[in-house]
C-alpha cells in the first residue's frame, strides 16, 4: 500500500458530454488533454508530499528553477485502454514505474515509489474515465514527468522537485497511421554514447535527437534510425522507438533486436515482444545488428521485414531506408504478415479481447 494519500478536487467546470465527444472524433497523438492532473512535490528530508488529482492547469515555476538551467526532467509513456468487455486496463503499468525509477537515479533525482506512480495513474483514470477513448486503435496516452523545481544556480542536484501526470485521448502516433514509414540512417549525429544517459527517458536525450529528425524530414523521411556512437555502425534504435529485424519467413522466421548496450532505450513494447513472438512460435534474438548487415540482409532476401515499436506507435513497418550512401526497400515498402501479427496480438491483449497470459494487463476500472 502506498504511504501517500492524495487529495482529488473534480474540476468545477466540466466540459458537456456533447462537447466531449466532438473533441474525441478526429484524434491526432497527443493534442487534447483530459480535465484533470496529478501534482506530487518532493523536498529533500521532506520526502514526497502534497498528493493531488486536480483540474488540468498551467503551473507556475521560478526562472531560476533548476530544470531550465542544468535539464533534470524525466519522462514516461504507457496507454489506457477500454476493454472488450467494459471497464478500463493499462498496460504494464508497473514497468514504466522502474523505468521511471532508473530514469531518475541516472538524473541524481528522488526515487518514485512503484505503488505511487500506479496509483497516480489509476486515480487520474478514474477521475477522466469518460476521456478514455472506444474506438479501436485508440486510447488514453498517459505522460507521467518530473522536473527540478528547486530557485538555485549552483550545478547540483536539485533539492526540490514536482512529479507531473497528464493523460491524452490519441488515436495513430503518425498521421499516415499503420503505414510504413521511410527511415533516415544519421551518421553525423548520435543519440548517445556509452556512459551516457542513452537507456533513460530523459528530456535532453530528445532535444539532442531534434536536430537530426529535422535532417530525415528534409531528406524526405518520416524518421530517423540512430547508430552507436562509436563505431557508427550498429543499428541502435529509430526515433522513439526500438527496431526488430526478421530473418526468414512463416514458422522457420527468427526476430533479432539491437541487444540493450546502455545507450538504448530499454524499450517495454520491445520486451513484451520478444515474449509473444515466441509465443506465436518464432525464434528470438537480442544480438548486433550492422548497417552493412541490414543492406546486404534485404538485398539477399534474408531480411525479409524491419519494424520499429513503442508505445506511441505500437508496431510500425519500416518500409524504406535512406541515408547518404543511398536507399533501399523492405518486402516492396509494405507491411509484413509477421509486423501485422504481431501487432493483432500486441493489440488483442491490451484491449481485453484475448487472455492477459503474461499478468501486463492492470484493471483500472
Ligand atoms: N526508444 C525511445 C527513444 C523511446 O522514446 C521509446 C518510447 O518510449 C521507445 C524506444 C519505446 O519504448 P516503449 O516500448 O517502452 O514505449
Ligand atoms: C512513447 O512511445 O511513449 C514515447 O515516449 C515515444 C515518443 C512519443 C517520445
Amino acid at each position: 500500500m502506498s504511504a501517500l494519500s492524495f487529495s482529488i478536487t473534480p474540476n468545477p467546470n466540466p466540459v458537456s458530454p456533447e462537447t466531449r465527444e466532438e473533441r474525441l472524433k478526429n484524434l491526432g497523438f497527443g493534442r487534447l488533454f483530459t480535465e484533470h492532473m496529478v501534482q506530487i512535490r518532493y523536498v529533500e528530508g521532506v520526502g514526497w508530499h502534497d498528493a493531488r488529482v486536480e483540474p488540468y492547469q498551467s503551473i507556475s515555476l521560478d526562472p531560476a528553477a533548476s530544470v531550465f538551467h542544468y535539464g533534470q526532467a524525466i519522462f514516461e509513456g504507457f496507454k489506457a485502454f477500454s476493454q472488450e468487455g467494459g471497464g478500463v486496463a493499462t498496460f504494464r503499468p508497473d514497468a514504466n514505474a522502474r523505468r521511471f525509477q532508473s530514469s531518475a537515479e541516472r538524473l541524481a533525482m528522488p526515487s518514485l515509489p512503484e505503488d505511487v506512480f500506479v496509483q497516480a495513474a489509476d486515480l487520474l483514470i478514474q477521475q477522466d474515465q469518460h476521456w478514455v477513448p472506444r474506438r479501436d486503435g485508440e486510447s488514453l496516452y498517459l505522460r507521467p514527468l518530473m522536473i527540478a523545481t528547486e530557485a538555485a544556480l549552483g550545478v547540483r542536484p536539485a533539492r526540490e522537485y514536482l512529479f507531473l501526470l497528464i493523460a491524452s485521448p490519441s488515436g495513430a502516433y503518425f498521421p499516415k497511421g499503420v503505414r510504413p514509414v521511410s527511415v533516415w540512417i544519421s551518421k553525423n549525429y548520435v543519440r548517445a554514447a556509452p556512459g551516457g544517459t542513452g537507456d533513460t527517458k530523459c528530456a535532453g536525450n530528445y532535444a539532442a535527437s531534434l536536430v537530426a529528425q529535422r535532417q530525415a524530414n528534409l531528406a524526405g523521411c518520416d524518421q530517423v534510425v540512430w547508430l552507436d556512437a562509436v563505431k557508427r555502425t550498429d543499428v541502435e534504435e529509430m526515433g522513439g522507438m526500438n527496431l526488430f529485424f526478421v530473418y526468414g519467413s512463416g514458422k522457420s522466421a527468427r526476430l533479432v533486436t539491437p541487444r540493450l548496450t546502455g545507450s538504448l532505450l530499454p524499450g517495454i513494447t520491445r520486451d513484451s515482444l520478444l515474449t509473444l513472438a515466441a509465443d506465436l512460435g518464432y525464434a528470438t534474438e537480442e544480438g548486433t545488428i550492422t548497417v552493412d548487415d541490414w543492406r546486404r540482409g534485404v538485398d539477399r532476401g534474408e531480411i525479409t521485414e524491419v519494424f520499429a515499436c513503442g508505445t506511441a506507435a505500437v508496431i510500425t513497418p519500416v518500409g524504406e531506408v535512406k541515408s547518404d550512401s543511398g536507399s533501399f526497400l523492405i518486402h516492396g515498402g509494405e507491411t509484413g504478415p509477421i509486423a501485422a501479427e504481431l501487432r493483432q496480438r500486441l493489440l488483442d491483449i491490451q484491449y481485453g479481447r484475448r487472455p492477459d497470459e503474461h499478468g501486463w494487463v492492470h484493471r483500472v476500472i
